[in-house]
């Protein structure tokens, strides 16, 4: 199965606490890539080694070049050798480095033209920063499904309901929904008032109290979403302690697999370590134990057939999910139109 890939956008490679001064090998966009700390900087290479294709993850980090652990050439964060061993250096030893920026505890990895590298187009994710380490909840789950599956199940959250029945879900059937174009981002929500809470709010509005639920889910491309939840006593003002705001970040590992990025936030009980623990535990069973097998069995059942050549029935949940991959693919082709007319 083959994918074209939106190129000229920022996707995360990883959270900023998983790359170190030792290598860290990622594929991203069907490409093998090699991550380290260079200084201050992030250095992200193409990781084969241009003299025997050897990995250059599989060698180690040396005054902010990778040393190839077979015979030894050194790449700087640029992809020139630094040094080489055996004799001269040459033009021809050089691996491609990737434009990469680290902002919001995430690292942010250019796969397309490099000249076109624009800092200004990383998402807004300030309220990472606003949030304390302590409120933080990160997850990395590499799941045997492709992007755009992922990015489905969180344009449509009627799923929760199903699959998440004892932690998230409750209050998506029968929620007024809204799904909107807002520039560059495809927006849905979901407002049910008179409900109760799931459990993940349980310690906000324990049942049998009512409450009102508001969620927004917000995408952007190629598969960056923040999804805000707010939940309060029925008939009670909404406050900024209440909003919990999670980054979720798909970015395609290959074809049918996916590095699925999650970091949840909240406005509440900021310090409190245990409490997160508890949550930690909750979403954990929710995105790695109930999603992930369920996203992977889609990719199964779709096996190498294309989504759209499958002839996916339509529901009315499905609007964003639609308004998403009808944008992605938008991009897509134009990015490539561009590309043809330059060829
Ligand atoms: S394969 Fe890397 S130096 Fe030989
Ligand atoms: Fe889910």
């Amino acid at each position: 199965m083959s994918e074209r890939y939106l190129l000229d956008r920022w996707y995360q490679a990883a959270f900023s606490e998983e790359v170190g001064d030792t290598p860290l090998a990622r594929t991203l966009l069907d490409i093998p890539v090699v991550l380290y700390r260079a200084g201050d900087a992030i250095a992200a290479l193409e990781d084969r080694c241009p003299h025997r294709f050897a990995p250059l993850s599989m060698g180690s980090v040396r005054d902010g070049a990778v040393v190839c652990g077979y015979h030894g050439l050194a790449f700087g964060a640029d992809g020139a050798c630094k040094h080489n061993p055996h004799g001269k250096i040459t033009a021809a030893m050089r691996v491609r480095a990737f434009p990469v920026v680290e902002r919001h505890t995430v690292v942010w990895i250019w796969m397309g033209e490099a000249l076109k590298a624009d800092a200004a187009l990383i998402p807004d994710l300030g309220f990472i920063d606003r949030t304390p380490e302590t409120a933080r909840i990160r997850f990395h789950i590499p799941t045997s499904a492709n992007y755009r599956l992922v990015t489905d199940n969180l344009m449509d959250l009627s799923h929760a309901d199903y699959l998440h029945p004892t932690s998230l879900g409750g209050v998506m059937t029968g929620a007024e929904v809204t799904t909107s174009l807002k520039g560059e981002t495809v927006v849905t929500q979901w407002i049910n008032r008179d409900c109760l809470a799931p459990a993940r709010f349980h310690a906000r509005v324990p049942p049998p109290q009512r409450a009102d639920a508001w969620t927004e889910a917000v995408w952007q491309a190629p598969a960056v979403m923040v999804i805000s939840t707010s939940l309060v006593p029925t008939g009670t003002q909404r406050r900024d302690e209440d909003e919990v705001r999670a980054l979720h970040s798909m970015t395609p590992e290959t074809a049918s697999t996916t590095h699925y990025f999650v970091c949840g936030t909240r406005g509440d009980r900021l310090e409190d370590v245990e409490y997160s623990e508890r949550l930690r535990g909750m979403l954990a069973n929710a995105f790695i134990h109930e999603d992930k097998p369920m996203l992977e069995a889609q990719q199964a059942r779709l096996g190498n057939a294309s989504f759209e050549g499958s002839r996916p029935v339509l529901l009315a949940i499905d609007a964003g999910a639609v308004q998403v991959r009808r944008q992605l693919d938008r991009r897509i082709a134009a990015e490539q139109d561009a590309a043809l007319a330059l060829a």
